[in-house]
Order: structure tokens, then sequence, then C-alpha cells
């Protein structure tokens, strides 16, 4: 049984390689409860969830709602406009009175110490929606789309060539317990990744004997990976750097060219919104990008999150070997 009773799930840095495969494990039976058998499963009957969005979402969102709302629950939708988070009201007391109403809360938030406030404060469990620093819903539905493609993670090669960003963060934090190795090119001055979480990854990675290789040349990162990934150069809450960083990320557009290093069977990924700078139309709408694939996998991975941190959950399907 998987159960995760009352953790907060605000990185992958704190689930174990076991807890990592078993949510991955759980939203594949998920996928195939729901999609396959059109099974009727509402664990979550009578339970509610608040979703707060500071920023803008789509996938998240959307895939949050159906998924908790397939198992039965309930969702409020609370953008700053709609409560008094911040502006009438401390974070610290909105924490406390939300407990009061909900069994779990998803947040999208601007600074990753909101969401250890919301931890800290309340007392239902909290889902990190994407922060600046970690976005590790993402990286959940990134590995699941690359089990179900490549049928085993352990072995396989992923290259990043981009932003030193949120998604990378938490690729990072889950690859090594994946058995994935990590290549990534980030353009030096002020847009590679944490230098914390780079440690973190990197001892992980020697425990786990996967590698983390860094360069600034995204050819470099690209040689030999089964995988390629990006995501956009401009980041929510960055769009006042936006002609910097354009430049900065000159010559790091994802293209069939620089895909020709890559591994013959290599596919790409990128978590969404896509913008045309970062990966031409060649790439993103080819037969290798399994984007779409990727972007439904959201929801079966927030569904196995959130089911895990509430209930227990026997999974129908063998668990994968991963
Ligand atoms: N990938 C992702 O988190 O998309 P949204 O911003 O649409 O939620
Ligand atoms: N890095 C992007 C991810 C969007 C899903 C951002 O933080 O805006």
């Amino acid at each position: 049984r998987v159960f995760f009773p009352q953790r907060h799930f605000l990185t992958l840095k704190d689930f174990c390689e076991n807890e990592v495969k078993d949510m991955l494990w759980v939203a594949s039976d998920l996928k195939q409860r729901f999609k396959e058998k059109h099974e009727h499963y509402c664990p979550l009957t009578g339970k509610s969830a608040g979703l707060i969005f500071e920023k803008r979402s789509t996938r998240t969102r959307v895939s949050t709602e159906t998924a908790f709302a397939l198992l039965g629950g309930h969702s409020c939708f609370l953008s700053p406009s709609d409560i008094h988070l911040g502006v009438n009201e401390s974070l610290r007391d909105t924490a406390k009175v939300l407990s009061g109403f909900l069994d779990i809360l998803l947040a999208r938030v601007y600074r990753h110490k909101d969401l250890e406030v919301l931890a800290l404060e309340g007392s239902v469990p909290v889902v990190n929606g994407l922060s600046e620093v970690y976005h590790p819903l993402q990286a959940l539905a990134d590995f699941l789309t690359l089990q179900e493609h490549f049928k085993s993670l352990k072995g396989l090669t992923l290259a990043w060539v981009g932003d030193g960003n949120n998604i990378i963060h938490s690729l990072m934090m889950a690859a090594p317990k994946l058995g994935v190795n990590v290549r990534c090119a980030t353009p030096k001055v002020g847009r590679s990744k944490n230098v914390h979480i780079c440690i973190s990854s990197r001892e992980r990675s020697s425990q786990h004997g996967t590698s983390l290789y860094c360069t600034t040349d995204p050819y470099d990162a690209c040689k030999d990976a089964d995988v390629l990934v990006t995501d956009t150069w401009v980041s929510m809450g960055q769009e006042e750097e936006k002609k910097e960083r354009l430049r900065a990320f000159e010559g790091y557009q994802i293209t069939k060219k620089m895909a020709a290093v890559a591994s013959p069977d290599w596919s790409f990924l990128h978590c969404l919104p896509r913008k045309p700078e970062e990966v031409d139309d060649d790439v993103f709408y080819s037969k290798q990008s399994l984007v779409w694939q990727e972007a439904e996998n959201r929801k079966w991975t927030v569904m196995a999150v959130m089911l895990c941190l509430l209930r227990d959950h026997q999974p129908l399907l063998d668990r994968p070997a991963f």
C-alpha cells in the first residue's frame, strides 16, 4: 500500500527513491483505472482542496481540479484577487484559517518560502504547484512520460538546454533516485542553476551511481542523450528581464541540427507553455516530441500525489521495474 500520511509535497528532495517510484506507480495505476477501465473510484469523497494560484496556470489548475473531482473530492480555486491573502491578512493567518476548511492545499507562489510558511503554520498537507525554485509535480509527470515511452528509466540520459530554473531543479532532485543521468547546458552568468541544488543533486548522483554533467555548450550537453528537455527562457515573474534573457540564450534553441548529436532514438520534453525561441517547430511538432502525453500526465501524477497524502492506496498494477 502507498500512503504518505499528512506529508508536505514541496520538493522531491524530501522523498526517497522508493517513495518517488511509488508515486509513479500509483500514477500509472490510476491512469489505467480511469482512462482504460473507466472505473468509478472515489476514495476522496467529502474531501476539499484549496488551490492558491498567485500566477497563471493552464495545466496545473485544470489537471488538479479534474483529478481531485474524479477521486470524489471538491476543490476551491483561490486567486489573490479573490482572497485576503497577503493584502488584508497575513499568510500565517490565512494558513490557519484555510486548515479549518480544507483537507489539502496546493499553492503556486512567487516565493518558495511562502510554501514553507503555509506548511508550518497550517495543519493540512501543502503541495507545491510551482515556485521560483521547484516544480516537483512537473518532474513527476516528465518521468512518468519517459517511463511509458522507454519502458524503463534506469540508465537514461536526460539533456537540459536552457535556463537553470525551477523545472531543471526538480528534474535534478529526482533523476538520481530513478537512475537517470543528467547533462545540463546553461549560460554561465546569472542563468545557471542554484548552487545548493547542484551540490545536493551531485551527492545523490554519487550515492545512486548516476552522473550530473554541467556545461555551457548545448551540443556538448545533447551528445548521445536519450531525451532533450527545455523550458521558456523567461519564467513567470521575470518578464522585465525578457530582452537581456533572450540575448543570453542565443544559440540555445533546440533544433533538429542539435538533436542530430543525441542518441538515434531521442525524444523531446517541454513542460509548456512553449515559446518558439527555446525550441523550433521542427522539433516541437516532431514525432520525437512527447509534449502532449507529458501534459496529460500532469493529471495522473497530481492525482497520485494528492491521493497518497490523504489516503492509502493499493495499486492493482504490478510495480514497474523503473
Ligand atoms: N507546466 C505547467 O505547470 O503549466 P501551467 O503553467 O499551465 O500550469
Ligand atoms: N519555468 C516556468 C515554468 C512554467 C510551467 C515558470 O516558472 O514560469
